[in-house]
């Protein structure tokens, strides 16, 4: 293993009818003024609203709202969030949705911090590891489980006017609180539900293909959690109402992002990277982006470290080890992870999303720039690999 620190802050409150109580969280951050932030609706129609306004308005805290929030959260919304914070004198901000509710806030909050000599898009979101000023309290309630933002030190957002979309990584990115309850889960649409189990699926995958060895604990809890990911999506799928099919994947996508997992390991990330071009430039949902990249990535690859390979095939996809070398094994796993996205209504391919690769170059070019210069950790993809992993997926 390689020497690590791992520190995840947020308090985590889980399970049925707790998003009533959220105000008593508020409170125990100090919060007194809040912005409510919601997207394009889904929280009205499903009663989340009503059950999170009746929460703070019951307990004498004032709110702001601010809705429209788009999936792929932009700039523009972030910047009148900070105007908004300023002007009504806000002293706690509320996420009510998924990771584009919840990285909006994360970015109004750091953002209202910057000094005024610094532009919150290119001195953090396009500078790698800029360290991230400490704002706002941000707390959750999380409506679809999928990005995991609800527990993780990320904020992803897309510049929509140069189409980059860019995540920033820091520990004051971290949520104060996240509230889950499961049965919020029975509103979504089985594809929202498939996009989430792909997501938290890859972050798993992400840290699971390492180069480092020695890794058997975080090993073993990945390919146990990777298991429950492929046993429930489906499900979940299938019948949006069972709260234990629920439950299983949403607490699966919040540990998959809080780092647990990645204790100790050097990790991927190049599948995220390519697909954050595609979502940031196409604008289509982050999970099927993956599902497309990911067996992509993972055939051009494999050979790096087969063994790895191997090992996900047997223990995770049931590939069977009596097959007669090791790259079919590879192959063969990586055959059923993409069945399994098919099989819950994800594409597989750029051309199913009416993606063509006329803007490879592009997004190579955007995947790469920023000082990043390289992506991958399990294999190090320089622009000529990335351009390759592209056309694969085409
Ligand atoms: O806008 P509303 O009306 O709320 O509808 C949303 C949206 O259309 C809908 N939805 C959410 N909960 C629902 C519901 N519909 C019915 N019933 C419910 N209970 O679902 C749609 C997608 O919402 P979104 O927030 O975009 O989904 P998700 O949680 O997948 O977030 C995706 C964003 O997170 C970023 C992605 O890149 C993408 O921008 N990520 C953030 C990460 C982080 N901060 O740690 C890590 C991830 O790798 C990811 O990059
Ligand atoms: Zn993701």
């Amino acid at each position: 293993m390689e020497n690590f620190v791992w520190k995840c802050p947020t308090r985590l409150v889980f399970g049925k009818d707790v998003i009533g109580t959220v105000a008593d969280f508020v409170q125990s951050e100090n919060g007194t003024r809040v912005l409510l932030v919601y997207g394009g609706g889904s929280i009205k129609k499903s009663g989340v609203y009503k059950t999170v306004t009746d929460s703070l308005k019951n307990a004498g805290i004032e709110f702001v709202e601010l809705s429209g929030v788009q999936p792929n959260p932009r700039l523009s919304l972030v910047l009148e969030g900070i105007d908004t914070v300023r002007r009504e004198k806000i002293d706690f901000i509320l996420a009510v949705g998924g990771g584009s509710v919840i990285d909006t806030c994360k970015a109004i909050s750091f953002g209202d911090a910057v000094p005024s000599d610094k532009d919150i898009w290119d001195d953090y979101f396009m500078v790698k590891g800029a360290p991230i000023p400490k704002g706002i309290n941000v707390g959750v309630v999380l409506t679809i489980p999928a990005a995991g933002s609800e527990m993780s030190n990320s904020c992803v957002i897309t510049n929509e006017k140069t189409g980059y979309k860019r995540g920033v990584n820091h520990e004051n990115n971290y949520p104060a609180f996240a509230v889950l309850d499961p049965q919020v889960c029975y509103t979504l649409p089985p594809y929202q539900t498939a996009c989430g189990a792909a997501d938290m699926l890859s972050h798993m995958m992400e840290r699971y293909f390492t180069p480092t060895e020695n890794v058997d604990y975080t090993d073993a809890l990945l390919e146990g959690a990777m298991r429950t990911v492929l046993q429930y999506g489906p499900l979940a799928c299938k019948n949006p109402t069972v709260y234990e099919y629920r439950e299983q994947l949403m607490l699966a996508g919040t540990l998959a992002h809080n780092n647990l997992f990645g204790c100790g390991r050097v990790q991927d990330w190049a599948s995220h990277w390519m697909e954050h071009e595609l979502s940031g430039l196409y604008d289509i949902a982050h999970g099927a982006g993956l599902a497309i990249m990911t067996p992509a990535w993972m055939r051009y690859v494999y050979k790096t470290k087969v063994s790895r390979f191997v090992q996900f095939a047997v223990n995770v996809m049931g590939s069977s080890m009596s097959i007669a070398d090791e790259d079919k094994i590879a192959l063969d796993g990586i055959a059923r992870l993409e069945d399994w996205f098919k099989s819950i209504g994800l594409p597989v391919r750029l051309s199913e999303v009416n993606i063509n690769g006329d803007r490879i170059d592009d997004m190579v070019k955007q995947c790469l720039d920023g000082g990043r210069g390289v992506a991958g950790g399990f294999k190090k993809l320089y622009a000529e690999d990335l351009a390759a992993i592209y056309r694969i997926a085409l």
